[in-house]
């Protein structure tokens, strides 16, 4: 018992206790269904003679489990910053970050990762490339020798060869190393690799971006029935606005409100979009104006706070100083 506190005292305090431990399991549960929680976070980089270039600025996200969310800007924003704080390769300079409830404060293992240039082993099979994840997070050198081992294996490899069929790719395609594959190939190989690690997260750093149109629109389809299949949560980078309308059941757009050093992009725009994808052949006009002007407030000409819209009729007016901006809720999404 400790000194000087009386039974019905420390019964109060237990009880205090418990409660604490309950309200923090509960927001335990709560930020686990919020996939990912980015929390006022500002990224700089030292400059020479001590002054410093801010990237990112106080950038406050909270994104659910199973959103598709495509991230756009213009080139250096931050876009790919953001991804590497998300998987945990650097850390932001103020702010934090938590994935499935807990905090990111190394390379984190529950996000798959696509990064922006072909990421495969060379010096491997594609067969190798997709089967050493799942091995090396699971067995260490040691653990080879154990029988379970063979095990695990065999069932990596036949999830492989599912993986390889699944990306539309031959099943003789497995023996053959990057270097005989066409780009094309070599990102559907880079997915599947990622897929393979069965994270919940995955992220995608303009993963499409080297491709010639026909295969990128076939990856496109391929990837949204991936998505629609396990919902996982998907931070996909990209510069395409109509990649992102088509992809995304969120759209979030990062600028600069200037050029200055100082400043750095902030969340410029954070709309939810019609889950079956928007196309111009499915929403006509209307995508074209959403297009425009995603690309107005990419490029910072025309910054807009989170959930404020305007057609681009609308913007034509207000121009010449005749029509308000329309504000319509983030929940609103885009009319059917
Ligand atoms: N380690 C670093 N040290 C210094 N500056 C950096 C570092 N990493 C990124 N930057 C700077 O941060 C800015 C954002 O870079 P980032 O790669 O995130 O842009 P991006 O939006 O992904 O651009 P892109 O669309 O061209 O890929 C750039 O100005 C870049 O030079
Ligand atoms: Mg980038």
């Amino acid at each position: 018992m400790v000194s000087g506190m009386s039974t019905p005292e420390m019964t109060a305090g237990l009880h205090l206790i418990g409660e604490q431990a309950t309200r923090a399991a509960a927001k335990a549960k709560v930020q686990a269904a919020k996939s990912i929680s980015i929390e006022d976070v500002s990224v700089s980089y030292a400059l020479e003679r001590s002054a410093r270039r801010c990237v990112l600025e106080n950038i406050s996200l909270e994104i659910e489990e199973g959103e598709f969310v495509v991230l756009l800007g213009e080139t250096g924003c931050g876009k790919s910053t953001l991804l590497r704080m998300l998987l945990g390769q650097e850390r932001p300079t103020a702010g934090q970050i938590s994935v499935a409830g807990s905090r990111v404060e190394r390379v984190d293992a529950r996000s798959g990762y696509v990064p922006q240039r072909y990421s495969l082993f060379p010096d491997r099979s594609v067969l190798d490339n997709l089967m050493m994840g799942p091995l090396t997070s699971k067995f260490h050198i040691l653990g080879r020798l154990r029988p379970s081992y063979w095990e695990a294996r065999r069932a990596v490899k036949a999830e492989a060869f599912r993986q390889i069929t699944h990306m539309g790719l031959q099943a003789s395609d497995a023996g053959k190393y990057p270097y005989q594959l066409s780009g094309g190939m070599q990102q559907r190989v880079a997915i599947a690799q990622a897929l393979m690690m069965k994270n919940r997260v995955l992220l995608m750093d303009e993963a499409f971006s080297a491709l010639d149109p026909s295969t990128r629109s076939s990856l496109q389809r391929l990837l949204r029935s991936v998505w629609s299949e396990t919902r996982p949560t998907v931070v996909f980078v990209t510069h395409n606005t109509a990649e992102a309308l088509f992809l995304g059941t969120r759209l979030i757009v990062l600028a600069r409100e200037s050029k200055d050093d100082a400043c750095g992009s902030r969340v410029t725009l954070d709309m939810k979009l019609a889950e079956g994808g928007m196309t111009l052949r499915t929403h006509g006009q209307e995508f074209l104006d959403l297009v425009e002007h995603v690309e107005a407030v990419s490029c910072g000409q025309r910054l807009t706070a989170p959930g404020e819209r305007r057609t681009a009729s609308d913007a034509w007016g207000e121009e010449l100083g005749r029509v308000e901006p329309v504000r319509v809720s983030p929940e609103d999404g885009v009319r059917q």
